[in-house]
């Protein structure tokens, strides 16, 4: 019961035989005995550390709800608090072990956030224990927990029937719950679902078998975790080997490390680099033991080749015979687990394997109730959602369907600014439809252009609140330049809503949209050596990172016009804020919707203090002093 160290828990896993491991993780709504049950088991399979024994018995007395009892769920609660100290991910791992196997057990709080404590630990568990109350039976987050369950790949599950004591041991209720569950569950992807009536807190059918429960002839929780099957079929798939680096000690040795996802290398066989198809056979396997002939899924290996080919971080080695799949669309399922909901459109990183890019959903297919599985029309995908989507990465990546091979089909979304991890998903199957259309290589670029118009090309962004002046000012820089025999061209908020996106509202979605196309406009203008000024709103940051990321570095200029919303709103041009005001538009920039000032402008312009000619000036300089104009 250490605290949760990945490197020694990697290592500790690798170091295991499988069939001797069982990981397993248990879910239920807040009340359901979670935390009663895994100290149960902790309790009765003697792990408990003696202090913590004692100290048990102590709170039990001063804080217990169940009188002279020992209180198991206050020892769970307690390693939580403890948890919250220091530990990042919000899962806890206890390990405990029987003659017959060993435990490791992610107990996944049933807070708010219980979405994305949930996928953490099922990521990688044989097994769930999906709690129930007796005397609630099935509820809507039985159903999402089983539903996530199945759909990160979880064959295996225990229906804990709980708290059976408080139906006086009935079997009619034990029967009916099972009967509901198995008309929902009949529709997931499980193998083996073993029903359990019990009792945590008295211990019935968790270690020991209850007297009071003499009409179950099944298995204990504990006789089903120690003899169930969970042999994995990981072993019997292709060679799959995200190379997590390059092994470059000397000039005499090259080699390629990483963990072996699936399947099985061998010295001698021929192997394929996804995306490159460049392949060769394997010189040696090089482990922490030595030397070995053949090493299997879930070891760490470095592996030599008989060629020299170009491999770098993130390629997928695989077998040659099955090899992966490459694209950039896909159709997927995802699982939202941030409080800000996912947006179409918008730029976030995706990692799968040990590779990690930039892309976006393009279409939000359909949300899924988890609980008739029917499909709902949606535009954005909220908290604990679970959505069918289209996915659009900037580069094509190596991967199998994630029915086929979970280790390869398998990602997480990451925010571009926060870096937190705000969704999980699985890749159902790559979309066609782009893959015969190849870039097509003109001979010109951008630099000949630039320099026979004398200029080198870029966007200058100007982003701020409505009535900042970002026009004003944007439209005075432009003129100057003209008279300088500069080549330039002025995209403007009001301007292209009027042609290119009039069908674009106010919502955050369809701001995120105006700007994804502003983006790709003003790259093609700096693709034909113009240097384009761009005045728009654009309030969120993750989208002007997006414009940003769509040029090359130094080609995108942001202008903050950093003007006070009382200044704004004070002049008013358009009459706007007063009509915001009195709730006649919505979704106003500054009013009722956000404007997410730029932490890192290349030009801040004090836009309350200073005239539009002035400000002009200073942009002109900026553009002198960097070799622009
Ligand atoms: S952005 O937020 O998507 O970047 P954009 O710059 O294209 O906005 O358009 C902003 C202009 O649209 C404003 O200058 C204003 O004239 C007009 N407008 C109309 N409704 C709104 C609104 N709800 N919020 C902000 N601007 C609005």
């Amino acid at each position: 019961m250490d605290a949760f160290d990945p490197a020694a828990f990697a290592e500790y896993l690798s170091r295991q035989e499988r069939k001797d491991l069982l990981r397993f993780l248990t879910c239920g709504s807040v009340d359901d005995g979670k935390s009663t049950l895994i100290g149960r088991l902790l309790y009765d399979t003697k792990l408990l550390f003696e202090d913590q024994l004692a100290t048990l018995q102590k709170d039990s007395a001063k804080h217990g709800t169940v009188g002279e009892d020992i209180d198991f769920a206050l020892l769970v609660d307690g390693l939580e608090a403890e948890r919250e100290q220091g530990i990042t991910i919000d899962v806890a791992y206890r390990f405990f072990a029987t003659e017959k196997r060993k435990f490791i057990v992610a107990d996944t709080p049933g807070h708010e956030q219980y979405t994305r404590n949930m996928a953490t630990g099922a990521s990688n568990a044989d097994l769930a224990i999906i709690l129930i109350d007796a005397r609630k039976g099935v509820l809507t987050q039985t159903r999402r927990h089983s539903y996530i369950a199945s759909l990160l790949g979880i064959k295996n599950v225990v229906l804990a029937i709980n708290k059976i004591d408080l139906v006086g041991y009935s079997k009619d209720v034990f029967e009916k719950i099972l009967a509901d569950y198995n008309s929902f569950a009949d529709e997931l992807a499980f193998d083996n679902i073993q029903p359990i009536p019990m009792s945590a807190r008295f211990g019935d059918n968790v270690t020991q078998r209850g007297e009071n429960l003499s009409w179950y002839d099944g298995p204990t929780l504990l006789e089903h975790l120690e003899s169930v099957d969970i042999r994995g079929d990981e072993i019997d798939r292709p060679l799959r080997m995200p190379v997590q680096w390059v092994n470059r000690p000397n000039l005499d040795f090259r080699g390629y490390s990483g963990t072996i996802a699936s399947g099985t290398v061998s010295v001698g066989e021929e192997i394929v680099v996804a995306g490159s198809g460049r392949s060769s056979t394997v010189k040696s396997i090089v482990t922490y033991d030595g030397e070995r002939d053949r090493a299997i899924a879930g070891e760490a290996v470095t592996v030599t080749l008989a060629d020299e080919i170009d491999i770098s971080r993130g390629d997928l080695l695989c077998d040659a015979n099955q090899r992966a799949e490459v694209a950039d669309q896909f159709s997927a399922h995802l699982i939202w687990m941030h409080d800000e909901a996912l947006v179409p459109g918008r730029n976030y990183l995706f990692k799968i394997g040990s590779k990690t890019v930039s892309g976006s959903v393009t279409e939000i297919k359909y949300n899924v109730d988890v609980n008739s599985f029917q499909h709902l029309a949606a535009k954005k995908v909220a908290l604990n959602e679970v959505s069918v989507v289209n996915l659009s990465f900037r580069e094509p990546i190596a991967f199998d369907p994630y029915g086929d091979n979970p280790a390869t089909g398998g990602f997480i979304v990451i925010d571009r600014l926060s870096n937190l991890t705000v969704g999980a998903g699985m890749i159902d199957f790559a979309l066609r439809r782009a893959a015969n259309i190849h870039w097509q290589a003109v001979d010109l670029d951008k630099h000949r252009r630039g320099e026979a118009m004398g200029q080198r090309p870029a966007a200058i962004w100007f982003t701020g609140l409505s009535g900042a002046g970002k026009s004003t000012v944007a439209n005075l820089v432009e003129k100057r330049l003209f008279a300088l025999g500069k080549h330039t061209y002025l995209l403007d908020g009001d301007n292209i809503r009027h042609g290119l996106n009039r069908d674009l509202g106010f919502t955050e979605a369809d701001r995120v949209e105006n700007i994804r196309r502003v983006g790709e406009t003003a790259r093609l203008f700096v693709d034909a050596g113009v240097i384009v000024l761009c005045s728009f709103i654009s309030p969120f940051r993750s989208e002007r990172q997006m414009a940003r990321d769509l040029l090359e570095p130094g080609e995108f200029v942001e202008v903050f016009v950093d003007t006070p919303l009382h200044v704004a709103e004070k002049r008013d041009p358009k009459g706007l804020y007063k009509k915001a005001r009195a709730g006649r538009i919505k979704n106003f920039t500054g009013i009722d919707s956000p404007y997410e000032q730029p932490e890192r402008a290349e030009i801040t312009l004090a836009g309350g203090m200073a005239a539009p000619e002035d400000l002009a000036d200073q942009v002109i300089e900026y553009l002198r002093d960097h070799g622009y104009i």
